[in-house]
């Protein structure tokens, strides 16, 4: 299934302009990656042993769409500010969403042995080895930022330290993935639904437009647009995870599809059905785009990136 062609000519906005953007700024992330995650040691550690470093790359380089650095470039880059420092960020939050991966793909979660196209680490390596890889990356997301050669001032590195905390943690990414796993069992209605995928999906990707917003010193109000604006897409690109799951293929997605069924999961897909899923894209998209009029055509790739969560084919 492709609903690419109907959708990616709404607004008028050149697509193929911003899937080059999207693939030009997530080679660059890979570049810091590649670098941050090298066999060279940084001050206080004692050896990067070869087997978990293997592990990690293996989940972390040569695949992925990026979405998420791309948007912390981007958020960053509508008030004039970016260069190495948003990237390093980004491969942060890239370090971060990879460890949820590697951890959702887990025999005690999701059980997956394939994830962009490949074998997934606890295939490729061992389960041990893939829990370690993902505690590892979570803990070196935080490393990054912190880290001096993060050129941004003290209290912004600390402002995006607390923030990813909190959008990685209890509150944000792992609680929702404990409520995803309860939701098996528990039914949750639309409203715990929403919730969950706020958490588990939608606080990182809000991470990311609010972190650019922090690097580009925005003002308090232009900050809560961005995360509002990341909120929008964060759900729409849960809903269209849920919706490829459902309409997709593993060819297509790099990754099993039919499983949110197989495993009985509540999602907005098994409660409304196709047609309203897509529909409620559409006004995700639009809201998306309202939030960010104030910012004109200078927000014209941060549209690009609402049309192209709701639209994706893998
Ligand atoms: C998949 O995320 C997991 C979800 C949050 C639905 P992505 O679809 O962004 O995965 P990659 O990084 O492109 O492989
Ligand atoms: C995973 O949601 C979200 C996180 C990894 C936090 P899914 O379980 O639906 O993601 P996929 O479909 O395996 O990529
Ligand atoms: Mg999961
Ligand atoms: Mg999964
Ligand atoms: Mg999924």
């Amino acid at each position: 299934m492709n609903t690419a062609p109907e959708r990616t000519g709404m607004n008028g906005i050149d697509q193929p302009g911003f899937e080059a953007a999207l693939s030009r700024r997530a080679g660059e992330v890979e570049r810091v990656l590649d670098a941050l995650l090298g066999l060279g040691l940084l001050s206080g550690e004692v050896a990067r042993p070869r087997e978990l470093m293997a592990a990690i790359r293996h989940g972390v380089l040569g695949g992925g769409k990026r979405l998420r650095p791309f948007l912390v470039v981007e958020s960053a880059a509508l008030f004039d500010a970016g260069g190495e420092a948003a990237l390093r960020v980004a491969a942060a939050l890239e370090c971060v969403h990879c460890y949820s991966l590697i951890h959702d793909d887990l025999p005690a979660m999701d059980d997956d042995d394939m994830r962009r196209g490949r074998p997934t680490v606890h295939r490729a390596f061992d389960e041990a080895t893939a829990i370690l890889a993902g505690d590892a990356l979570l803990t070196f997301a935080f490393d990054i930022v912190a880290d001096e050669a993060t050129a941004l001032p003290g209290e912004t590195r600390a402002r995006l330290v607390t923030k990813l905390a909190r959008a990685a943690g209890m509150g944000g990414m792992a609680g929702g993935q404990a409520l995803d796993l309860a939701a098996g069992r528990n039914r949750p209605d639309e409203a715990g639904i929403v919730r969950l995928q706020a958490m588990k999906t939608g606080a990182l990707i809000r991470f990311a437009c609010e972190a650019g917003a922090e690097i580009g010193r925005a003002t308090e109000a232009e900050r809560e647009r961005l995360a509002e604006f990341g909120s929008a897409i964060g759900l729409a690109f849960q809903l269209a995870d849920d919706l490829l799951d459902a309409t997709s293929d593993a060819a297509a997605l790099g990754k099993a599809a039919g499983k949110d069924e197989d495993a009985g999961k509540a999602t907005l897909v098994s409660l409304h059905g196709i047609d309203w899923t897509r529909r409620q894209l559409d006004g995700l998209v639009a809201q998306a785009g309202e939030l960010l009029e104030p910012f004109g055509d200078r927000a014209a790739l941060l549209r690009a990136a609402a049309r192209f969560v709701a639209a994706r084919t893998s």
